[in-house]
């Protein structure tokens, strides 16, 4: 069906696993046939003559403070953000109105009547400026293996494959899914989708073939693309098996499109697609889709507390602007910084900071394909000094991995140009904030841990933007973000008002980057997060606000838990574990780790009939979770035993599960108003025994 046409390098290819280098030339193969690239062979931002984005200040001259400009972002969002939508992002028909919410419906539109393609606005507007500036820096897997990419050649890449894609039928509105690594393949997939006004869903590449082909399925995506392999930290990821499996059990699927990325053989099957062979059929012009503002650009599913993954729906023009205005005044971005976010791309993290944020800026984007430590504890402090990386933004799990290493493995690398690091995703506890503040950033990097979620788009509360000189403090993310009124509720839904005071963390203002809804059940968005709380966004986390007013997050409310600052539903890996035809009953908690920062404890009863042993059993549970969900979902333990806490009405008590799984047996509180409080004991007596 398909015609044979020139050889086309492919975009997210070229060296093995062992670091063998392949032979197509090309435009983007350019620096890889070295095996280490000195900085000075490395483009930092390219040309920067471009006009820098203003500060925020100079957008609103008239406001003199950073209290009055936050003061008029609340009392005023429609000209704060109508002002920011008008000079900073590219339209293809000017809005006239800048918000029609329904908020008793909890519908929310960021103006409705204006038009924008968001791969414009990330890609050609800067191709037209600085084609020569570096968009993408990816840090390869393979130690030392980098490889710029210049807006020209994202623009060309992203239109051949939305070329390919449109060829493929597949048109406005239609779901593709992508189980891709860190690389600009990815990258330029998520921006081919918006060029056409596809929607995509990126899987994180460590999910299970099962996870893979529920997500799929409840998208109804039609195309899904990947490459041969993966590679992470030095091991091979048969990403195309992964495929195949889940793809087997997806009958919407139609075609997958296959990229290389270590130039394995890999099956082929009918509905595969060889994407460099297709890729060099097209040419580098795609026209871009007229997309309205509140078009879908995206799917992103993530934990909660009950039921499957939710499909968190953003749509383009307000996901677009609260992204870029955050990345920009969060981090105080400038013309010519290197953008460091190690995140992967499958999570938020990596869609608003490495992708669009970033690209909506102009800016130099790292992909950090590897982990912390391969080959070894130095590799992050490496890359900064080998890229000049001046941002850099990463999990406190990671950090708490790294400071029990000898401090020789960051102080050997120069970081000096380094100017503002970020967190993400968990607390970010005191040892670990002052261990990069201290001995990363050297006490003269501005450090923000900021807090966000899935839902929200893009940063909420973080230490900056603030009043220039304003104090940073250590390990809570304290001050809300432009146009973001955190409220704080009590359970009976009354506002808790003052400083001092604790409650559950909703947002009483309507910012432009909030999801609109979950896909295919609205009934379910509204529930989650506007029922629980009449009038607010509910976060789902707890929260204190101090004498000062700043805010520190207290975790979560619900039984969602964040291991290695993954969102995980505890109700998905009991799920799981009852599929194991042994396991009678299972209740999943949360306990603090060290590095983890939550690890995940299963509490389960047998049935009476087992004839595997113990370790047997637990052995399959440990295949059975990871193949339903990931390897990160894997309990640290499992416990049997003889029954669970629970109430008259058959509720089971989890609070008293957690503080067993914390060692905290002290700490139980009132167990009288279970069925059968003499369980308790035989449960803690059960944990010294496993212990
Ligand atoms: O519990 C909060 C925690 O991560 C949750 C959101 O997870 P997810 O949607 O996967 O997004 C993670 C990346 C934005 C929140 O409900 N969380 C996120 N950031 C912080 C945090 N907890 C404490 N401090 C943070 N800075």
């Amino acid at each position: 069906r398909r015609k044979s046409c020139h050889p086309h390098p492919p975009l997210c290819c070229a060296s093995s696993p062992e670091g063998s280098v392949s032979k197509a030339p090309g435009p983007l193969r350019s620096s890889l046939r070295a095996t280490s690239v000195s900085k000075s062979d490395v483009i930092p931002a390219g040309d920067i003559t471009s006009t820098p984005i203003p500060e925020i200040t100079d957008v609103f001259p008239e406001l003199h403070t950073h209290e009055h400009i936050h003061q008029f972002s609340l009392d005023h969002p429609e000209e704060f953000w109508g002002q920011l939508a008008r000079s900073r992002l590219e339209w293809q028909r000017e809005f006239k109105t800048v918000t029609a919410h329904e908020p008793e419906k909890a519908i929310f539109r960021w103006f409705p009547d204006g038009q924008l393609n968001v791969s414009v606005n990330c890609v050609d507007r800067h191709a037209r400026h600085h084609p020569d500036r570096v968009a993408l820096l990816w840090e390869k897997d393979e130690p030392g293996q980098q490889e710029p990419i210049t807006y020209r050649q994202l623009k060309d890449e992203m239109c051949r494959l939305a070329n390919v894609l449109r060829a493929s039928g597949v048109g406005k509105g239609d779901r593709v899914a992508l189980y891709l690594p860190v690389s600009p393949l990815a990258v330029a997939s998520m921006l081919a989708c918006a060029r056409i006004g596809a929607v995509h869903s990126v899987v994180f590449a460590g999910f299970s073939a099962e996870a893979l082909a529920s997500r799929i399925q409840d998208a109804g995506a039609e195309t899904v693309i990947t490459t041969d392999q993966a590679v992470r930290g030095g091991k091979v990821i048969q990403l195309k098996q992964v495929v195949d499996a889940a793809v087997a059990k997806c009958p919407s699927v139609r075609q997958v499109f296959v990229g290389t990325r270590t130039e394995s053989q890999v099956k082929m099957g009918p509905k595969d697609i060889a994407l460099d062979k297709a890729l060099s059929c097209e040419g580098t012009e795609c026209e871009p889709a007229v997309q309205d503002a509140e078009d879908l650009l995206f799917l992103l599913y993530t934990s909660g507390s009950t039921g499957s993954p939710k499909g968190v729906a953003h749509t383009s023009a307000g996901y677009l602007l609260y992204a870029a205005t955050t990345h920009k005044h969060v981090f105080d971005y400038r013309d010519g910084d290197v953008f460091g976010c190690v995140a992967d791309v499958g999570w938020i993290t990596g869609h608003s900071y490495v992708v669009y944020g970033p690209l909506a800026n102009g800016a130099t984007t790292v992909l950090f394909e590897s982990t912390p430590t391969y080959p070894n504890p130095g590799r992050y402090w490496e890359t900064v000094a080998r890229l000049g990386i001046t941002h850099f933004y990463c999990a406190p799990t990671a950090l708490r991995l790294l400071l029990r290493y000898e401090d020789d493995w960051v102080k050997r690398y120069d970081r000096s140009t380094l100017r503002v690091l970020g967190s993400v995703g968990e607390p970010l506890n005191h040892e670990a904030w002052h261990w990069f503040n201290d001995l990363v950033g050297e006490k003269r990097c501005t450090l923000v841990d900021t807090w966000w979620q899935t839902e929200t788009g893009g940063i909420m509360i973080s230490p900056r933007p603030s009043a220039p000189g304003a104090p940073v403090l250590p390990a809570l993310p304290m001050r809300p973000m432009f146009g973001v009124k955190p409220v704080l509720c009590e359970p009976n839904g009354g506002v808790v008002e003052g400083m001092g005071v604790d409650g559950a963390l909703c947002v009483g203002s309507v910012w432009p980057g909030i999801a609109r809804t979950i896909y295919g059940d609205h009934k379910r968005y509204v529930d989650t997060y506007f029922s629980p709380y009449k009038g607010y966004y509910f976060s789902g986390d707890g929260a204190h606000r101090d004498q000062d007013g700043y805010y520190h997050i207290t975790g979560r409310m619900d039984d969602v838990i964040n291991v290695t600052g993954h969102r995980l539903g505890t109700a998905e890996v009991e799920d799981a574990m009852m599929e194991h035809p042994d396991v009678a009953e299972v209740a999943v908690v949360g306990f603090p780790h060290e590095v983890k920062g939550e690890g995940v404890f299963a509490f389960m009863i047998l049935k009476d009939h087992t004839h595997e042993s113990t370790e047997e059993i637990k052995n399959d549970l440990r295949k059975l979770v990871r193949s339903k969900i990931a390897g990160y979902a894997v309990p640290e333990t499992f416990l049997i035993c003889p029954g669970l806490p629970k109430t008259r009405s058959g509720k089971i008590m989890r609070r008293i599960l957690r503080k067993v799984a914390a060692n905290k047996p002290g700490e139980l509180g009132d167990i009288s108003t279970l069925a059968d409080p003499t369980i308790v004991q035989s449960i803690i007596d059960a944990y010294n025994e496993n212990r």
